[in-house]
C-alpha cells in the first residue's frame, strides 16, 4: 500500500476587503517540487495543498490537488488529509496573522482604515496536538526561514511543534529561501542528528528531501 504524504506550498492571503490582503513573496516552488518528486517514487499517494501561488506551481500532475487562499482554509484542508501514519511537509509559508475584520465591500481610500491583526492558528502545532491520538502516529515535517541565530530559531520549532524532521534555511545567504530558483538546508532530525543538503536548483532538492524523508520512514525507493 502506497503512503499517504501531504505536501502544502505557497503563502497564504488574509484579506481585509474583497482586494487587499497581507501574505508574503512565497512561491510554491519548493514545495512543489518536493510533491512532484514523491510523484516521481511511484511509492506515494500524494495530496498537494496549495496557497495561491502561480499556476505553474498550482498543481502536481499525478497528485490530488487542493487550492486554498487563508491560513485557515490550509489548515482546513490538511485536517481533513491527516491520518494515522501518513506524512505531513509543510512546505507552505503560512501567514502568522490575520486582519480581525474583513469588509464585504472595497474600503475606500478616505476611510483610513485602522488594520487590528489577530494571530492564525498554527497548523502544524494543530497537526501536533491531534497525532497524539493517531495510531500509527503521522510523521510531521516542517521548514523554517531564518536570518538570524538560524541554528537555535530552527531547533525551538522542531521541540515546539513536535516536529520529526525541520529544514532549516538561512534566507540572510544568498541563492537561498523565498523566491530563489536554488536553496541549501540543513535537516535536524528530532533524535539529534542533523545533515547538510548542499545548494542546488529547488527541482532537484525536491527529490533529495524526499529521499531524506522515505528513509527516515523506513520506505526503500
Ligand atoms: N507553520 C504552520 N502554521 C503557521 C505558520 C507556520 O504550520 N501558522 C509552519 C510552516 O509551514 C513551517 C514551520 O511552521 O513548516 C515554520 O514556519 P515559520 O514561519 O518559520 O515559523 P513560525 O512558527 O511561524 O515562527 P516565526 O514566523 O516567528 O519565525
Ligand atoms: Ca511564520
Amino acid at each position: 500500500m502506497k503512503t499517504k504524504i501531504i505536501v502544502t506550498s505557497g503563502p497564504t492571503r488574509e484579506h481585509f476587503d474583497p482586494i487587499r490582503f497581507l501574505s508574503n513573496p512565497s512561491t510554491g516552488r519548493m514545495g512543489h517540487s518536493i510533491a512532484a518528486a514523491a510523484v516521481a517514487t511511484g511509492q506515494f499517494e500524494v495530496v498537494y495543498i496549495a496557497g495561491p501561488v502561480p499556476v505553474e506551481f498550482a498543481t502536481v500532475t499525478g497528485a490530488q490537488n487542493f487550492s486554498v487562499t487563508s491560513t485557515d482554509e490550509m489548515q482546513a484542508a490538511v485536517g481533513d488529509h491527516l491520518s494515522g501514519g501518513c506524512i505531513l511537509v509543510m512546505a507552505a509559508a503560512p501567514a502568522d496573522y490575520k486582519p480581525q475584520f474583513r469588509s464585504p465591500v472595497k474600503i475606500k481610500k478616505t476611510e483610513n482604515p485602522q488594520i487590528n491583526l489577530v494571530p492564525n492558528p498554527d497548523i502544524l502545532k494543530t497537526m501536533a496536538a491531534r497525532n497524539r491520538s493517531l495510531s500509527p502516529r503521522a510523521i510531521l515535517i516542517g521548514f523554517a526561514a531564518e536570518t538570524h541565530e538560524t541554528e537555535k530559531y530552527a531547533l525551538g520549532k522542531l521541540k515546539d511543534k513536535e516536529l520529526d524532521m525541520i529544514f532549516l534555511n538561512d534566507v540572510s545567504k544568498t541563492g537561498a529561501g523565498f523566491a530563489s530558483t536554488t536553496n541549501e538546508f540543513t535537516v535536524f532530525y528530532r533524535d539529534g542528528r542533523r545533515e547538510e543538503l548542499a545548494n542546488a536548483p529547488k527541482e532537484q532538492l525536491g527529490r533529495t528531501i524526499i529521499g531524506c524523508i522515505a528513509s527516515y520512514a523506513g520506505l526503500n525507493l
